[in-house]
């Protein structure tokens, strides 16, 4: 389902920021003007990936380096443990006019 997470000019350009929907945490970050989405919640060990650093399109987890792609929450790096893990999830962004919603 649909849900508003917020206005445009909560989610500058270039940086990061975690919601709550429909019971998910969801990490937004805009990158070159436009939204993406991935489950903020490490797939590792449940660290948030918000209080992590963005580095182009790439999140790394503060609590042992795993790296995910904020636009496919794809694995980069495995964490520093060399534990295997998953992707992220992703969701899909939707803007309307000044409304960001996300499909959760
Ligand atoms: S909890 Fe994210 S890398 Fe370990």
């Amino acid at each position: 389902m649909e849900v508003k997470i917020g206005k445009l000019s909560d989610f500058p350009e270039g940086k990061m920021k975690k919601v709550f929907a429909q019971g998910k945490e969801l990490l937004v970050v805009n990158i070159g003007g436009n939204l993406y989405s991935i489950d903020d919640i490490c797939t590792h060990e449940e660290c948030s990936l918000a209080d992590g650093f963005l580095r182009e399109e790439v999140v790394t987890c503060p609590c042992h380096l795993a790296q995910f792609n904020v636009k496919t929450g794809a694995v980069v790096q495995r964490p520093a443990t060399g534990a295997d893990i998953e992707s992220e999830p992703t969701f899909k962004i939707t803007v309307k006019g000044e409304e960001v919603f996300a499909e959760v």
